[in-house]
């Protein structure tokens, strides 16, 4: 990508939770779309100075890998013919792998802006592979999404036969679609999830603005729930990372989906829906944690 196709990106990046909407506009914002919308809950910052900050970091783990030649890179590799079915591999690829899926409520960002964790994940003896998809937008729904994340997962599993130790993660709903690919593929030799601050129960979306953008339907939301019990008997470590700065719904989900011990649930008060990520780059007890390597 040029340096100018980037700055597209990032200016449009989570419309719902960046889009510079005036202060009338975000009163009218329904209830709940708000308690969905994680740029509304850090005290003290408007959205726009929370979405600045993230993009800063966000952009600076990018420039800065990519002016890092000690470290391996095999980039855009296609797994189906759209413009996003690609995967971009980090590291030198042995025996262990963390896949990687970026959020943006299933229409925006990137897998080119969801790289904090690489450093950390290198570090811990893995390559971390960072999964695009087909975002849900005019002809495509949630249904598809999903599909692209089983599809990748599939492609990175038949390429890498040798690899034995596969964890999958994925930030905001890029955590859905790391739990659902898990689940569909079920294979033995995913042994883990890394979640953080997802969105797993999807009802409560049809009717907001985030599920207006998707055309979320009753039942569309239903088909793409993460049924918790669905990963019972996979022998998978699952760890949900939360921060305490988090829009409410997507807490109440985290808290949700542990109950009956389906997971580590890892909450960090002072942390944000983004600055959860941000961290990552410089502190790696998160991950380092979420792979077992700790
Ligand atoms: C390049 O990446 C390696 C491995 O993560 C790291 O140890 C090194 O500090 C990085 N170099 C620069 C200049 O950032
Ligand atoms: C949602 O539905 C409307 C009308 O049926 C259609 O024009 C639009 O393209 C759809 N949007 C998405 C994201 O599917
Ligand atoms: C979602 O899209 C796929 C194909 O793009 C289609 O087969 C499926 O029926 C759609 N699902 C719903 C519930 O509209
Ligand atoms: C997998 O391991 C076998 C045995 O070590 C080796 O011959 C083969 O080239 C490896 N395959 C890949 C794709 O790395």
């Amino acid at each position: 990508m040029t340096s100018f196709s980037h700055s597209i990106i990032l200016a449009s990046c989570f419309i719902f939770l960046s889009n510079s909407k005036s202060e009338e506009e975000f009163y009218k914002m329904d209830e709940m779309t708000r308690l969905f919308s994680p740029s509304c809950w850090v005290p003290g910052k408007s959205r726009d100075e929370v979405m600045n900050e993230f993009f800063a970091g966000i952009r600076e783990a990018y420039d800065s890998l990519m002016s890092n030649d000690t470290i391996q890179k095999d980039l855009d590799i296609p797994y189906g013919p759209d413009e996003n079915q690609k995967v971009d591999v980090y590291g030198d690829v042995k025996d262990n792998l963390l896949i990687f899926f970026h959020g943006g409520y299933w229409v925006e960002g990137d897998r080119k802006y969801c790289l904090t964790p690489v450093p950390a994940t290198l570090d811990s003896g893995f390559a971390f592979a960072s999964m695009g998809y087909g975002l849900a937008t005019n002809d495509r729904n949630l249904s598809d999404c999903v599909s692209d994340a089983v599809k990748g997962v599939e492609f990175l599993l038949q390429k890498y036969p040798n690899i034995s130790n596969i964890y999958i993660g994925g930030h905001s709903a890029g955590a859905h679609l790391a739990f659902q690919a898990a689940v569909k593929v079920r294979n033995p030799r995913i042994k883990g999830l890394l979640l953080f601050a997802g969105v797993y129960f999807l009802e409560e979306l049809v009717g907001t603005e985030i599920g207006n953008a998707i055309n979320l339907t009753i039942d569309q939301a239903k088909l793409n729930s993460c049924d918790p019990t669905l990963s019972d008997g996979m022998f998978l470590m699952k760890t949900f990372f939360v921060g305490g700065l988090e829009a409410p719904k997507l807490i109440e989900q985290n808290v949700e989906f542990v109950k009956g011990r389906r997971g580590i649930l890892k909450q960090f008060p002072h942390l944000s829906h983004y600055t959860l990520m941000t961290q990552m780059w410089n502190d790696y007890s998160m991950i380092k944690y979420g792979l077992g390597v700790e």
